[in-house]
């Protein structure tokens, strides 16, 4: 071959090279079998001194709550890590507690400020479920509860599993329109609409894959439980069931 031509058909050879990683891409997540996982259910901690929760009926801190405070208080420019706003930080357990005490909903500010002044007019609010959720787990003594598989991997249906799903974990910032990013989930359509049109995009940003910009990954700074990615999965797999 001409010498000459050399960087040109470097330069092809990479192009094309780009393209097959991006091929690549939907199936980035071969790690994570979708076969079923069985339901594990908490609790890992138990409230020290108090009855132990039964094990169905424990509020799981890292897949229930902190979601929920990460996208209704932790968006960029409110209250993350990085932002910060009134030195108030909801993306961590040990942030958090610094408005609850245990067991006291009433004087947890962090629950009471929640639709009474925050999220501010015109960011997504909780729904009535989720503020009851985040009552129950102060109840429960605000326990730092991990929990790894909670959720029935044979349940995908748009109202079984997906639709709860995101409003959890990413109501606050794309629940209303037009959403961050103008990337709106809050309704059946709009989420079919634009995960078909997004799909490798959409699958990486959840799986946190590192072919994506650190801020492109979701939600921000705290990976789904695998067994959630796994429902959103099949529910796309299986061609969006209502
Ligand atoms: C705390 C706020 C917040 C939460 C929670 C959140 N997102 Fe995002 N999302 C953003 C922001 C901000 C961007 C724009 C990121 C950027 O600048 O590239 C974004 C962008 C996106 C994008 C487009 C990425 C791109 O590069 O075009 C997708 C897809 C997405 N989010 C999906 C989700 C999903 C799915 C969830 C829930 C599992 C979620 N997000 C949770 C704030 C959030």
């Amino acid at each position: 071959m001409n010498k000459r031509y050399l960087p040109i058909t470097l330069l092809i050879l990479f192009i094309l090279g780009l393209g097959a990683c991006q091929h690549d891409i939907i199936t980035i997540n071969a790690g994570i079998s979708l076969d079923t996982i069985l339901v594990v259910k908490p609790p890992i901690t138990t409230p020290a001194g108090g009855t132990p929760a039964t094990l169905s009926d424990t509020v799981c801190f890292n897949s229930d709550i902190l979601p929920l405070y990460v996208s209704y208080c932790g968006s960029a420019g409110c209250h993350s890590a990085s932002s910060h706003k009134e030195g108030v930080i909801t993306t961590d357990y040990g942030h958090i507690m610094n408005g609850i005490k245990a067991n006291n909903s009433k004087s947890s500010k962090y629950y009471t400020i929640i639709n009474n002044g925050m999220p501010p007019r015109g960011s997504a609010a909780m729904s009535t479920a989720q503020i009851a959720l985040i009552k129950k787990w102060i109840d429960q003594g605000a326990l730092n509860t991990q929990c790894t598989n909670v959720c029935d991997t044979t349940s995908f249906t748009y109202a079984a599993a997906i639709q709860t799903i995101l409003a959890n974990n990413c109501g606050g910032c794309h629940g209303t329109q037009p959403g961050s990013l103008n990337v709106y989930l809050g309704d059946y359509a709009s989420t079919k609409a634009y995960i078909t049109a997004n799909k490798a995009l959409f699958i990486n940003a959840i799986n946190h894959s590192t072919t994506l910009t650190a801020l492109q990954r979701m939600p921000p700074s705290n990976k789904m439980l695998d067994c959630k990615i796994i429902q959103i999965q099949k529910w796309i797999q299986n061609g969006y069931p209502q």
